[in-house]
C-alpha cells in the first residue's frame, strides 16, 4: 500500500488583531498574566464581513488550483462555529473554488478534534482510492464572554490542507491512539455565541486524556518518546502545550527542562503566539508554523501530534517529513499576511466583538473590511451571500 498524509497546507487569518498588552490594560491586569502566563502575545480578531466560510475558502486559495482541483473528490469542513445547523459549510466553499461537481462535502463536528477525524477519514478513503485527493477545512472563531478568563484565548483562523498517496509534505503512520469521555468542560449550546467553559478542568482534562491516547498509542507500536523529533499539540494556549509537553516527558520518565521544551516545541509555536485558538485548525496551524519557522531540515524526521476537542475525544498520532516538504506550505504568504495585519486598539475590538449579523431574515449589505480574496457580502433572506471581494 502507499504511503498517505498531507501533500500541501496553508493558513489563513484575519488582518487584524489585539496585542493582548493592550486586552490586559483595559482588565488592569498585568501584561505578563498574558505574555508569560499564558504563552500568547496577539489575538486575531475577525472582521465584519469573515466568518468560518470565508476563513476556510481564503486559505484553501493558497493550496488549491487549475492543476489539482479535477483531483479532488473531497471536502471535509471541520468546524464549531458552523453558519447553519443543515448545510455543510464546505458547499459554500466548493462553490467559491469552482471545485468539481463530482464531489462529497460534509461537515464535522466534535469541537477542535474534527479536523483530525477528517483527516483519519480522508486518509482511509484514500486507501479505497489512491488517486484522488481530499481536502481537509478546518476553520473556527474562538469566542468567549467578554471580561472572562477565557477572553485573552479567543482566536480566529483557518488551516487547509490536501490528502493524498504518496504526499509531499508529512506521510502519516498508520497507528494512532484515542480516547473519549463525556465530560462538561467546554461547549457551546445552540442558543448561545460564546462557548461555556470549566477552564482548569478543561486543562486538567486535556492532559489527562494525553497520557490516555500515549497509553493506548503505544499498545499499537514499540516507538519511544525519543523516536519523536518534534511535537505539535492543539494549542489553546501555548502555554498549555508546553506543559502537556512536560507532562508527556514525566509519563516517559524523562525531566524535561525548558531549554528541551522550547527546542521541541518552539518553531511550531510561533504563528499560534499571534493568532491564538482557532479551536478545530489550532494544532494546523502548529504544523504550518513548525514547517515554515523550523531552522533545521526536517526530512526524514518523525514528529508527534496531539489533537484534543472539549467534551472530550483526543488522539495522539504521528507522521514522517518527506524530502522537500517546505516546498508545499506557502510560506512566503503567510509571512506577508502575518506581517501586514492591522492593530486594534481595545475599544475598536470591543466594537467587533459586539457585531451581530441579523437574526430576522432582514437584508444587510456588509462593508468591505477583510483582506482576502472572498468575503462575506451580506444576507438575502436568512442566505448568506459570499463574493470575490474587489
Ligand atoms: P486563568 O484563569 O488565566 O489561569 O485561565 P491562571 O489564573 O491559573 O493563570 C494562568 C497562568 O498565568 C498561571 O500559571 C499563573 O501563575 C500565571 P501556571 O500556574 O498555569 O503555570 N500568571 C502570571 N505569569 C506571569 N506574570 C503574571 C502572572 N499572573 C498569573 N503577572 C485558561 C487560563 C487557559 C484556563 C483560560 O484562559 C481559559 O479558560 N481558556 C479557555 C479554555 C481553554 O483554553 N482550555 C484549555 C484546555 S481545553 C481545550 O484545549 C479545548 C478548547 O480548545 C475548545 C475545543 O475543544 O473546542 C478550549
Amino acid at each position: 500500500m502507499s504511503k498517505v498524509g498531507i501533500d500541501s497546507i496553508s493558513f489563513f487569518t484575519s488582518s487584524m488583531y489585539i496585542d493582548l498588552a493592550s486586552l490586559a490594560k483595559a482588565r488592569n491586569i498585568d501584561s505578563d498574566k498574558y505574555y508569560k502566563g499564558l504563552g500568547q502575545y496577539q489575538m486575531a480578531t475577525p472582521a465584519v464581513d469573515e466568518d468560518v466560510v470565508t476563513l476556510a475558502a481564503n486559505a484553501a486559495a493558497n493550496i488549491v488550483n487549475d492543476d489539482n482541483k479535477h483531483e479532488i473528490t473531497n471536502v471535509l469542513f471541520a468546524t464549531e462555529s458552523s453558519v447553519d445547523q443543515s448545510k455543510a459549510a464546505g458547499i459554500f466553499v466548493h462553490q467559491l473554488l469552482d471545485l468539481p461537481k463530482n464531489c462529497r462535502v460534509i461537515e464535522l463536528k466534535q469541537a477542535c478534534y474534527s479536523s483530525t477525524a477528517a483527516l483519519q477519514y480522508g486518509l482511509a478513503e484514500l486507501t479505497r482510492n489512491p488517486k484522488q485527493k481530499i481536502l481537509v477545512l478546518a476553520s473556527d472563531i474562538a469566542r468567549y464572554g467578554l471580561n472572562t478568563p477565557g477572553e485573552p484565548s479567543q482566536g480566529c483562523g483557518a488551516v487547509a490542507f490536501i490528502l493524498s498517496a504518496n504526499p509531499r509534505i508529512l506521510e502519516i503512520d498508520p497507528e494512532s491512539g484515542y480516547f473519549t469521555q463525556d465530560i462538561m468542560d467546554f461547549w457551546r449550546p445552540n442558543y448561545r455565541d460564546e462557548a461555556l467553559v470549566e477552564g482548569k478542568y478543561s486543562s486538567k482534562m486535556y492532559l489527562q486524556s494525553l497520557e490516555e491516547c500515549w497509553k493506548h498509542l503505544n499498545t499499537k507500536t514499540n516507538r519511544k518518546f525519543e523516536d519523536y523529533y518534534r511535537f505539535c499539540y492543539h494549542t489553546p494556549v501555548c502555554r498549555l502545550a508546553e506543559k502537556a509537553h512536560k507532562f508527556l516527558g514525566k509519563v516517559n520518565g524523562e525531566k524535561l527542562d525548558d531549554n528541551q521544551i522550547q527546542q521541541h516545541l518552539q518553531a511550531g509555536l510561533s504563528y499560534n503566539r499571534i493568532v491564538g485558538n482557532c479551536y478545530t485548525a489550532a494544532l494546523y496551524l502548529s504544523l504550518c508554523s513548525l514547517i515554515d519557522n523550523s531552522k533545521e531540515d526536517l526530512t526524514n524526521k518523525r514528529i508527534g501530534l496531539y489533537a484534543y476537542g472539549s467534551g472530550s475525544v483526543a488522539e495522539y498520532f504521528s507522521g514522517t517529513f518527506v524530502k522537500g516538504y517546505q516546498a508545499h506550505s506557502p510560506k512566503a504568504q503567510h509571512t506577508q499576511r502575518l506581517n501586514n495585519r492591522v492593530e486594534l486598539t481595545y475599544e475598536q475590538y470591543k466594537s467587533l466583538y459586539s457585531h451581530q449579523l441579523p437574526q430576522d431574515g432582514s437584508d444587510l449589505d456588509l462593508p468591505q473590511q477583510q483582506t482576502g480574496t472572498f468575503r462575506l457580502a451580506g444576507l438575502r433572506a436568512h442566505i448568506r451571500i459570499y463574493k470575490k471581494a474587489q
